[in-house]
Formats: structure tokens, C-alpha cells, sequence
């Protein structure tokens, strides 16, 4: 906070509700979703159950999680209207783009429309959650000349995304990856997409209104577009030997690192060190230690240059590139999670509702007379 102004710049430290959903501990570098250690929670669940938790406060029996994955796994498919309009778009459109056009497109055709009891946005919740991962397999083989491919209801989330984007079942250690980056990435307190989803549900405006708007923050490389920015970067730097140079002169020139630092982690983000060492395995499996190589070199320069630490965008992104993952599906992927997130605060704001409006501290002009546009 500055004292002179009194506002605080990126509304750091302002605490701006109360919530039950996540709690952040960064002091000790601990993570909690519903009371639940993120590092539990990476160890012994399943994105389905992770999901199943936010939205619905507490951790599903066995036949509670099976009705919720079935549910999930039959709500998959997109109209066909809504594959027409994917296939109409401007060839290069950004993934995130579409993801926002189609969440509108799936507002018009909602069974329940704009209705904002809880039990509407539990039925809104897994449709969009289920249809995501559709939208975005499905833009991304249309725009590459192939046939999208139709979802397989046997498979869970991370398994059915893989095949549909590939054409194959992956292997179960491929799935296994995915699904746990989904765990760590579905929820993270008041960050800037969940903060926005909450300001545009305190309009009391619906659901789907709100995730598009969260899928635009979202989209911004200072929050979940980094993870595709460090991919490029690592491609860019392409070997172990020219990391120090590189980031050395990249820091000379005070460019930001991408992948490094955090609002609410000063010291190190808890889902960035299970993310290494996910990544970690999955190198030495595939034979392949090169992006890990590069990417620790790089952590232990700019930690010891800058003191910053990977937030969970550095690892994720050598993580899905050594699963294959196309970079421009990275942030959608994080959406695939995020919206779990979004949909648990959104549903917090509607059931205590008050408008967000904060105020700004006004430094323009002070009051001056209009000139007719002739006499300027
Ligand atoms: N590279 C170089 N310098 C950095 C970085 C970075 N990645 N992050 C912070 N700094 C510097 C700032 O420039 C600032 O330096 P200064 O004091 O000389 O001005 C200092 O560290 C303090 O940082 P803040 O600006 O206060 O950090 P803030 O909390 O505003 O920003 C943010 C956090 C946006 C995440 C920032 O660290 C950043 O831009 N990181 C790179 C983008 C990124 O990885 N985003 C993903 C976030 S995590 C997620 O969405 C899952």
C-alpha cells in the first residue's frame, strides 16, 4: 500500500471476500483445496474428484464419484451448429478466442438458460466442463486438416482428452501426467480469471457469461498464457550451454522471465515443485532430460540472480510438450482445469452476493471549461 495515494497497485494484499474453496498458505508454501493438501491431492486423486470437491465442498463417496464421471463423460459431445461455426472461423484464430466464441455459443442452446439457482449452474457446470476439452481437440484437428474425433465415454477426462486430440488411447502414465497438471492447476483462490469470473457474477449476469470473461484474463501472459510463452522461450534458447547467456542478457535488458514469480508466492509456489518433479520422471522415461536439463539451469540462475522461483507455468510446459501437446493448447488446457475453479467461486459469489465496485483514486485533469471543437 502507498501511503501518499492509498491504493494499492494491483490490488496486492487487499483482501476482497471471504471463501471456502481454496486456502493459500504462502508462507509456508502449502496449498488447500476444501482443506485437502494440494500435495494429497496430486498423490491419490483424480481430476474428476478434484472437480467433484470444489463444486461441491467435500471429497464423493465411491457411487457419488461414478455418477459424476458418468455424467461428465455424456456430456461431451458439442452441437453440431456449434462445429459449423468452429469450422466458419478466420483460419488462425487463437485457441482462447474460440474457446470464449463457443462458451457464448453454448449460453444460447443451455437447457437452463440464465437461470442462477444452484441447481441450474450444477447442470450448466457439467456441461462446460465436459464440453471444453471438445472444443478445443476439435478446433485444433479442423484447423489442421483432420477429422475431429468424437469423445470416448470409457475414458476419463485426461485419457479422453489425449485421444481426441491424437487419434489414439495414450499409454496410462501419459494420462496419469495430464491429469494430475489438471489437479494442481483447477484452483487457486482470488487469482485474476477467478476474480474476474466473481465481478461479472456479482452483476448477477450468468454463468456463462462469467467463464467467458475468465477465459480472456486467462488468456493474458502474465497470467495463464505464460505456460505457452516458456515453451517458446525453451525452444528459442534450443540448449543446456546458451541458458546463462541468454537469460543473463535477457535480465540485463530487464525482461520479464516467463514461468518465474508470483503475486501470492514469494517464495517457492508448492504446485511448481510437484510439477518438477512430475516432469522430472516423465523425462527420464521418454529418454528425453533435455527440458528439464534446461529448465533447472535456468531456475538455479534466475533464483540466484533475481530470487524468483518457477511458478507451476515452468514445469507444466516441458511437461505437455514431452506428452506431445501442440504449445497453443497449453493455456486451453489450463482452462479444461480452471473452469472448476471458476464455477466453485462463481456459485460462492451468487449465494452471497454483493456487487464488486471498488473505487479508483482520480489524478486527471481537475475541472476545466469545455471549448467549442472551433476555438480548440
Ligand atoms: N522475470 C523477471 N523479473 C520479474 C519476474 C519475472 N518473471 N517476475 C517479477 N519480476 C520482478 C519485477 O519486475 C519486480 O522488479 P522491480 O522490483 O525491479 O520492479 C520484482 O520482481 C517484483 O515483482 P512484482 O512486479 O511485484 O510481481 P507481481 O506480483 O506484480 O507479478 C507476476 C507477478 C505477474 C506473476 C510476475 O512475476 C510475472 O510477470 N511473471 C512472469 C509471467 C508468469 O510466469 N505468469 C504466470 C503466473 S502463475 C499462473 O498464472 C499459474
Amino acid at each position: 500500500m502507498n501511503d501518499k495515494s492509498k491504493i494499492a497497485s494491483g490490488l496486492e494484499g487487499v483482501v476482497a471476500g471471504r471463501t471456502s474453496i481454496c486456502k493459500i498458505d504462502s508462507d509456508q508454501c502449502e496449498l488447500f483445496y476444501g482443506g485437502y493438501s494440494i500435495n494429497d491431492l496430486a498423490l491419490n486423486s483424480s481430476f474428476e474428484e478434484v472437480a467433484y470437491l470444489l463444486l461441491h465442498g467435500e471429497l464423493p463417496d465411491k457411487k457419488s464419484l461414478e455418477d459424476f464421471c458418468s455424467e461428465l463423460a455424456n456430456e461431451r459431445e458439442i452441437p453440431a451448429e456449434l462445429i459449423n461455426i468452429i469450422k466458419e472461423l478466420p483460419s488462425g484464430t487463437d485457441p482462447m478466442d474460440v474457446l470464449k466464441i463457443a462458451v457464448g455459443i453454448l449460453h444460447t442452446s443451455d437447457p437452463d438458460g440464465t437461470s442462477n439457482t444452484n441447481d441450474a449452474n450444477m447442470r450448466k457446470a457439467i456441461r462446460l466442463i465436459a464440453k471444453i476439452p471438445t472444443i478445443i481437440t476439435y478446433d485444433y484437428r479442423i484447423a489442421n486438416d483432420m477429422e475431429p474425433i468424437k469423445p470416448d465415454a470409457r475414458l476419463s477426462s485426461a485419457s479422453n482428452f489425449l485421444y481426441m486430440l491424437n487419434g489414439e488411447e495414450p499409454e496410462s502414465y501419459k494420462s496419469d501426467v495430464l491429469d494430475k497438471s489438471l489437479i494442481l492447476y483447477a484452483e487457486h483462490g482470488l487469482n485474476a480469471s477467478t476474480f474476474t469470473a466473481r465481478v461479472v457474477a456479482s452483476t448477477l449476469s450468468d454463468l456463462h457469461s462469467a467463464v467467458m470473461a475468465a477465459i480472456g484474463a486467462l488468456k493474458g501472459p502474465l497470467h495463464g498464457g505464460a505456460n505457452e510463452r516458456v515453451m517458446e522461450m525453451l525452444l528459442e534458447i534450443g540448449d543446456v550451454e546458451k541458458v546463462e547467456p541468454w537469460i543473463k542478457q535477457a535480465l540485463s535488458e530487464k525482461k520479464l522471465i516467463m514461468g518465474f514469480g508470483h503475486r501470492v508466492y514469494k517464495k517457492q509456489d508448492p504446485r511448481g515443485i510437484i510439477i518438477k518433479e512430475i516432469v522430472k520422471e516423465l523425462g527420464e522415461r521418454l529418454g528425453n532430460n533435455k527440458w528439464f536439463e534446461m529448465s533447472q539451469k535456468m531456475e538455479d540462475i534466475v533464483t540466484a540472480e533475481k530470487g524468483l522461483h518457477p511458478n507451476l507455468d515452468f514445469y507444466s510446459s516441458s511437461a505437455y510438450y514431452l506428452l506431445g501437446i501442440p504449445i497453443s493448447l497449453y493455456t486451453p488446457i489450463f482452462v479444461v482445469s480452471r473452469i472448476t475453479g471458476w464455477i466453485a467461486h462463481v456459485t460462492e459469489q451468487y449465494n452471497d452476493n454483493r456487487l464488486i465496485r471498488p473505487r479508483s483514486e482520480y489524478v486527471g485533469h481537475e475541472k476545466r471549461e469545455y471549448v467549442p471543437i472551433e476555438d480548440r
